[in-house]
C-alpha cells in the first residue's frame, strides 16, 4: 500500500508588495533582494486574515462531500497561533463543518510543525488505511519594519490530505530527524514579531540538512542520482540553493544541471509569496510539482527546517495518478488578479494589529471566503460569506 500526499493546496492574500520598491524605500541595491536573498515579491497580510482564515481559504479547497467523513484529524502546524490554550485547528475544524468524531490539535515547532503533521498522519494512515488526515501550515512572518529579516517575511497556507493510494506523493518509508535545543530564531510570547540571529540560522539550517542527508544515504543506500529534484523550507529562496549547493558535487554534470532545472521551478511560488514559515516547504513541493516535467516514479527529496531546532530529510515518489493541470491555472489566475500595495500602504497594514478589546472590523476590502471580522467578549470571530 503507498500513503501519501494526496491533495495539496494553498491560499495567501491578494495583496502583495514588490521588493524592488522596498529596496528603493531602504535605500538597498535592489539586486541584494532579488538574487543575493532571491525573493521578487512579499504577501502582505491584512488584518482581516489571520493563521486560521488563511487555513480556512487553503484547506477548503481539499475538502469535499467525497472525503469530509473520512477525515479522522486536523493537524495544524503553525508558529504564529492566535491562542495559548485552544488550537487553531479546532476553530478550522468548525469553519469547514468536519464531523465531531475527530482529533483536531496545533503543532509547534517553528517551521517544523506542518511536517511532523505529515509524519504522524501517514503512521496513522497506515494503520487506518480507509481514512484520511487533514494537514494545514499556516503562518505570517513578521520581522518587523527596517529589519534585516524585513524581506523575507510573508504569509500564507498550505493545505493537505495525507491518504491511501495518494494522488501526489507516495512516501518512502525511511526519514531521517535531528533536533538540538539551540537559539537561532525564536518568538518570546509577549512579542509579535520573531527575534533571529540571521547568519547563525543559515548555519544552523545547512549543518542540519547535510547531516539528515547523510543519515538518509546511510539508511537507505540511496544517492544523489536516485533523485530527480529536492524540494527545501524556503525561508527565503537562496537559503533553497544554498542547500542544493552543498550536495551537488554528489552528482554527475548532467544531473547537476536537471537539479539546478527542477530548483528553479521549485522556487516560482515561493519567490513570490514570501516565507509562510510552516507551510514553506509544501508551497515549494506545489511548485515543483507544477512548474517542472515530472513523471510517475520519481523520487523527490524533502528537507524541512524548523528553528530552535529541528530538521527531517525525507523523500516520496510521484503518484501514478499524477496530475497538475487544475493547479497550475489556480496559481495562474492567484498571480494574475492580485493588488499591488505601495511601502507606505504595506506599512500601515504591518502596524495594524488586532486591539485586545472588542472590535468590529471593515471586511470589504478582503474579497477571500472566511475572514475575520472582529472581536466579541475576547473571542475571534470568524465569517464564512458562502
Ligand atoms: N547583488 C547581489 N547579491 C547581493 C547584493 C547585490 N547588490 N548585495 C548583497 N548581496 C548578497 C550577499 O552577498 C548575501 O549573499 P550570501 O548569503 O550568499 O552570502 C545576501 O545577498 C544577503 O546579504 P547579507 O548577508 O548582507 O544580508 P543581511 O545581513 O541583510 O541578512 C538574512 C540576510 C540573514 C537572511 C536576513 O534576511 C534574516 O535574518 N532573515 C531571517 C532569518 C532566516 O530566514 N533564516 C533562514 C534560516 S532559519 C529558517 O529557515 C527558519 C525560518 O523560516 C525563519
Amino acid at each position: 500500500m503507498h500513503i501519501g500526499i494526496d491533495q495539496l493546496e494553498f491560499y495567501a492574500p491578494s495583496t502583495y508588495l514588490d521588493l524592488t520598491e522596498l529596496a528603493d524605500a531602504r535605500q538597498v541595491d535592489p539586486n541584494k533582494y532579488l538574487i543575493g536573498i532571491g525573493q521578487s515579491q512579499q504577501a502582505v497580510i491584512p488584518v482581516t486574515q489571520d493563521v486560521v482564515t488563511m487555513a480556512a481559504n487553503a484547506a477548503s479547497r481539499v475538502i469535499n462531500d467525497e472525503n469530509r467523513n473520512k477525515i479522522a484529524m486536523v493537524l495544524f502546524g503553525t508558529e504564529s497561533g492566535i491562542d495559548h490554550s485552544k488550537s487553531a485547528a479546532m476553530y478550522l475544524k468548525r469553519l469547514l463543518q468536519l464531523p465531531d468524531n475527530i482529533r483536531a490539535i496545533e503543532l509547534k515547532q517553528a517551521c517544523y510543525g506542518a511536517t511532523a503533521g505529515v509524519q504522524f498522519a501517514r503512521d496513522y494512515v497506515a494503520l487506518h488505511p480507509e481514512q484520511q488526515v487533514l494537514v494545514v501550515g499556516s503562518d505570517i512572518a513578521r520581522y518587523g519594519l527596517k529589519t534585516p529579516g524585513e524581506v523575507t517575511q510573508g504569509g500564507g497556507a498550505v493545505a493537505m490530505t495525507i491518504s491511501a493510494e495518494p494522488a501526489l506523493l507516495n512516501l518512502d518509508d525511511v526519514s531521517t530527524f535531528r533536533s538540538e535545543d539551540i537559539m537561532d530564531f525564536w518568538r518570546p510570547l509577549y512579542r509579535t514579531e520573531a527575534l533571529v540571529d540571521g547568519r547563525y540560522s543559515e548555519n544552523v539550517y545547512i549543518d542540519f540538512f547535510k547531516a539528515v542527508w547523510a543519515n538518509y544515504q546511510s539508511q537507505t543506500n540511496r544517492h544523489i542520482r536516485d533523485f530527480e529534484a529536492f524540494a527545501f523550507h524556503l525561508p527565503f529562496t537562496k537559503m533553497g540553493l544554498k542547500a542544493l549547493r552543498a550536495v551537488l558535487p554528489e552528482a554527475s554534470e548532467q544531473q547537476q544541471s536537471q537539479l539546478m532545472t527542477n530548483f528553479e521551478a521549485s522556487r516560482v511560488y515561493n519567490r513570490l509569496v514570501g516565507n509562510l514559515y510552516t507551510g514553506s516547504l509544501y508551497l515549494s513541493l506545489r511548485s515543483l510539482f507544477d512548474q517542472a516535467t515530472l513523471k510517475p516514479g520519481q523520487r523527490i527529496g524533502l528537507f524541512s527546517y524548523g528553528s530552535g531546532a529541528e530538521g527531517e530529510f525525507y523523500s516520496g515518489t510521484i503518484s501514478d495518478k499524477f496530475d497538475v493541470e487544475a493547479s497550475k491555472a489556480w496559481f495562474d489566475h492567484y498571480f494574475a488578479n492580485r493588488t499591488q500595495v505601495d511601502v507606505a500602504t504595506y506599512e500601515r497594514l504591518f502596524k495594524q494589529q488586532l486591539p485586545n478589546h472588542d472590535v468590529l472590523l471593515d471586511t470589504r476590502q478582503d474579497d477571500a471566503r472566511f475572514v475575520l471580522a472582529g472581536i466579541k467578549h475576547d473571542q475571534r470571530q470568524y465569517v464564512d460569506r458562502e
